[in-house]
């Protein structure tokens, strides 16, 4: 199959090229289309048959379930069979935007989106993009990011056809997308509301709405992947084992040179990925390092701007693994605010590898 890369316009969105993918997923067709936070995969989610064309394109296993995008909140009661309170509020709050609510599914969704589960995740996105091709295609779309499973989430359309290239017709290029991290999982079928994936929209701003709501870290193990499906702590992981440092900033800085120094010696290729500071900050020593192509240092947007580093990161990750490093130093923005989803992604993507320094 050729994949056929379509460039969409923001303001407005083409109508030609959106019409195009929204007749596409109505016949039950697999479209790339970029949403504020990642690029998705989208399919008809009211048709078992297309969402199963999304697992076997991205080699996802079916216990794995999607999320449902709306044009519009109106669109809630199509896929839900009732909507708790707090989803309400937080739909109030945060939609259009990067956060999903799960509550009761629908019986019209079928099985196949919710690996089983009687409950469905749901969000309403912002990206103009996505917007007007979930108005112009009428169905709710299931779609999870596009990548291969396991792989880091695509941030530009270039990624999705790395990843996706020859197994699906058409990819909607909407240019990067601006949150660079996954939208929050919030599972408002339990009280109080528990967020089960940090992301876009950060735990302050939930609180504000929804004081009472509580983090469950699901960094688990099969057990808990049991609980909750998807959440498995193998994720985003480049070819090179990635370790991240946690800690005071001065002394994750002395202990990162002190171990690049160290695998250096040894005459392994160290990748470092770090917020910009810490980059322009390296010890001469290891400055002389990276002059020689021996430790390669990839700046990932800056930690006092948190947002930066989450737009940044799966590029800078992508980016570095292609220049196949031995071994891949990270730290991160903290855990406050978006540092969180930050946090989050460079977890699983050490597979918990975490030195706390
Ligand atoms: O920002 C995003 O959320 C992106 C864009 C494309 O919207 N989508 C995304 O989808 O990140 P995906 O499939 O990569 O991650 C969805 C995760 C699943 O892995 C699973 O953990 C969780 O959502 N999920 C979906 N339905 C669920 C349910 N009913 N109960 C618990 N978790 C669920
Ligand atoms: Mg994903």
């Amino acid at each position: 199959m050729t994949t056929e890369v379509r460039v969409v316009t923001q303001t407005p969105p083409d109508p030609a090229a959106i019409d195009a993918a929204a007749d596409l997923l109505r016949r039950g067709g697999l479209v790339a289309f970029p949403t504020e936070t990642v690029y998705g995969l989208g399919a008809n989610a009211l048709s078992a048959e297309a969402v199963r064309g999304v697992f076997i394109a991205k080699g996802r296993p079916s216990t794995d379930p999607l999320i449902v995008h709306l044009a519009g909140v109106d669109d809630l009661s199509r896929v839900a069979a009732s909507v708790p309170p707090a989803a309400r509020t937080l739909a109030a709050a945060f939609w259009p935007g990067p956060l999903t609510v799960i509550v009761p599914r629908h019986p019209d969704v079928p099985g196949d989106v919710t690996a089983g589960l009687e409950t469905v995740a749901v969000r309403v996105p912002a990206h103009p993009v996505a917007r007007a091709l979930l108005l112009a295609a009428g169905v709710p779309v299931a779609a999870p990011s596009a990548n291969r499973f396991s792989r880091p989430s695509p941030t530009t359309a270039g990624h999705v056809c790395d990843e996706l290239g020859g197994r699906i017709p058409l990819v909607l290029d909407g240019g990067a997308t601006p949150v660079g991290v996954e939208s929050t999982i919030v599972d408002c079928t339990v009280t109080p509301p528990v967020v089960r994936r940090a992301g876009g929209v950060t735990l302050e701003q939930l609180r504000v709405v929804v004081p009472d709501i509580v983090v469950r870290e699901e960094h688990g193990d099969a057990a808990e992947a049991q609980v909750a499906p998807g959440q498995l702590l193998r994720h985003y992981a480049p070819s090179a084992p990635l370790t991240l440092y946690v800690g005071p900033v001065d002394a994750v800085c002395a202990r990162l040179a002190t171990d690049a120094r160290r695998l250096a010696a040894q005459g392994r290729r160290v990748g470092l990925l770090v917020p910009a500071e810490d980059a322009l900050a390296l010890a001469p020593d290891v400055a002389a390092l990276a002059a020689q192509g021996r430790v390669l240092v990839r700046a990932c947007g800056s930690r006092t701007l948190p947002q930066t580093m989450a737009t940044a990161l799966f590029a800078t990750l992508r980016h570095l693994d292609a220049e196949q490093p031995d071994v891949v130093l990270a730290s991160d923005a903290g855990p406050a605010g978006l540092g969180a989803a930050i946090r989050d992604r460079l977890t699983r993507a050490a597979e918990g590898r975490v030195v706390r320094v």
